[in-house]
């Protein structure tokens, strides 16, 4: 073992355990990565000295903790380069993130006979939301299909995104195929259709580096829970335009 990764490891409390008689060796970090000590001391810490009612205060620890609340939105601003903390939205998961997406946006945009289009390689948190809109809203969910060598086939997504299409939805990188998706080609073909672009980031912001405005996507997913934040913390990204028009979560549907 190198010299960083027996570095890195010691970031790591859990991992200094046996398992089975053997040293724990973690593999399953797509899933969900482990905590280093500076985030476990960061939540104790947080607990321990400023743990209030975010924006719901005005005494001392309150607004101590609505401060942390928003550094922190902003960290994940700069992180992606959004234009403004306010494109930044907490939520538990990408699968959360996706859900309200399709629940408070996609079901008030698409309409009987619209077409939603994601691809064959997607996770079943990018696939379960559309079949609900389209079977709630009696619109047609489409499928881009592979290449033989499991790359997104680039010549069927411009059959399958035309002026009938309302929303496009795929996974920047792929947990099943682990290859990159061209998502900025794709936002630029869906917008030339009038469709709105969702990107499914949960493996690609662990390992490229993401760059919403450049990618120019409306809505991009992710997950901080599958980089070292707590179990519980994944983050909805949107434009000012589409934020602005999604519904609030208790009021969906037609
Ligand atoms: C591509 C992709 N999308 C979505 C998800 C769901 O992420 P979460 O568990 O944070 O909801 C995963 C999880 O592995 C994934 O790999």
């Amino acid at each position: 073992m190198s010299r960083g990764l027996n570095n890195s490891r010691s970031d790591f409390p859990i991992l200094d355990q046996k398992v089975n008689g053997e040293q724990l060796v973690y593999l399953d970090n797509a899933a969900t990565t482990q905590k280093p000590t500076s985030v476990l001391n960061s939540l104790v810490h947080y607990y321990e000295h400023d743990n209030a009612n975010v924006h719901r205060g005005v005494h001392t620890l309150a607004e101590r903790a609505t401060e942390e609340f928003e550094a922190a939105r902003d960290k994940v601003a700069a992180f992606i380069n959004a234009k403004s903390r306010q494109s930044v939205i907490y939520t538990r998961s990408t699968t959360e993130s996706l859900n309200w997406i399709a629940s408070s946006f996609g079901n008030s945009v698409v309409n009987e006979g619209d077409e939603i289009v994601i691809s064959e390689l997607e996770h079943h948190s990018n696939v379960v939301p559309w079949q609900q809109v389209a079977k709630c809203q009696h619109a047609t969910l489409k499928y881009i299909g592979l290449t033989a060598d499991g790359e997104l086939d680039m010549a069927d997504a411009e059959k399958q995104i035309t002026d009938k299409t309302k929303i496009v939805s795929i996974a920047h990188a792929s947990n099943v195929m682990g290859v990159i998706n061209p998502i900025k080609a794709l936002t630029k073909l869906a917008h030339q259709h009038g469709a709105y672009m969702i990107a499914d980031g949960a493996q690609s912001t662990p390992h490229l580096k993401v760059d919403v405005q450049d990618l120019g996507v409306d809505f991009y997913a992710f997950s901080g829970h599958k980089m070292l934040a707590p179990t519980g913390i994944g983050i909805l990204y949107g434009t000012p335009e589409v934020l602005d028009q999604m519904e609030p979560a208790s009021l969906v549907g037609k």
